[in-house]
């Protein structure tokens, strides 16, 4: 399984926060928002990454991550030279996700509760592709999917004006190898764009799209609007501080998930600088 980080878009909805460097960079109480869709797909056991965002961004990932092998991961970059869409990740990472499945994620899509509707979507060998389903409360913003009586997926439309449903489909998919082949014969919508719900109805079509409702404890966050970034770093803030345990803390996953092991984890502590990040890294190692 690869995966895919598409982090790209120009923020304008967030300038000037986004004038000098892009959304995913921002602030979620004590790290990028980035760090937190990555650290879903490291939870998804999943290691080889591809980064996409724009040219000026790409080179600010690198220097975040640089090839992910201090934690354990392989992470290669590429660039989307024009905002055509997110379907076009998988035109741009084609050789990248060569005969593989491959889950995208949205690099400002923040989840955070029990992962079991993504490890089972993992686990699902079978042809096809799952997405998921979360009920919001502002459905004209999202692709939404409307079930029948028996919770069979009747449509699939991409930010309707009359929802059919308050059933939002978040920025995590995970697709057969298809994707690719699909997503190159798409033809871009009224908005110049290679739709990810154009995909996502191709595979309804032919009868291999599964839609996984997430429940209630699970959080989707947004991170469209300067208050939605303030909610969502309240909400890390406070439980951060309740329990002195980090989320998205992408290094201590790598070392809890073996990624890397202890040995690994004290030198990468030797390259960061005195931080209350550091100083949690440094207390795991007495755990
Ligand atoms: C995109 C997708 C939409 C999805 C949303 C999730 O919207 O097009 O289907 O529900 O991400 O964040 P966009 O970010 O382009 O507004």
């Amino acid at each position: 399984m690869k995966g895919i980080i598409l982090a790209g878009g120009a923020g304008t909805r967030l300038y000037p926060i986004t004038k000098v460097y892009s959304k995913q960079l921002a602030l979620i109480y004590d790290k990028p928002l980035i760090y937190y869709p990555l650290s879903i797909l490291m939870l998804g056991g999943i290691k080889d990454i591809l980064i996409i965002s724009n040219e000026e961004t790409v080179p600010l990932y690198e220097k975040l991550f640089g090839d992910g092998s201090q934690i354990g991961m392989n992470i290669s970059y590429a660039v989307q030279a024009a905002p055509n869409g997110i379907a076009e990740s998988f035109i741009i990472g084609e050789k990248f996700i060569g005969n593989d499945r491959v889950t995208l994620i949205l690099g400002d899509n923040i989840f955070y509760g029990k992962l079991n509707f993504l490890y089972n979507a993992l686990e699902n060998q079978k042809p096809g592709a799952t997405i998921f389903a979360y009920q919001v409360k502002d459905p004209q913003r999202y692709g939404i999917v409307e079930f029948d009586e028996n919770g069979k997926v009747i449509s699939i439309e991409e930010k309707p004006e009359f929802p059919k449903s308050s059933y939002a489909i978040p920025g995590l998919y995970v697709y057969d190898n298809e994707v690719i082949e699909i997503s190159k014969n798409l033809q871009p919508s009224a908005r110049g764009e290679l739709e990810i719900t154009d995909v996502n109805k191709a595979y309804l079509k032919k009868g291999t799209l599964r839609v996984e409702k997430i429940g209630r404890g699970v959080a989707w966050l947004d991170t469209g609007t300067p208050s939605a970034l303030l909610s969502a770093s309240n909400f890390f803030g406070v439980i951060e501080d309740r329990q002195g345990v980090k989320v998205a803390c992408i290094e201590e996953i790598a070392y809890k998930r073996n990624f890397i092991n202890r040995e690994q984890l004290e030198k990468l502590i030797g390259t960061m600088p005195n931080s209350d990040y550091t100083g949690y890294l440094k207390r795991l190692l007495n755990e």
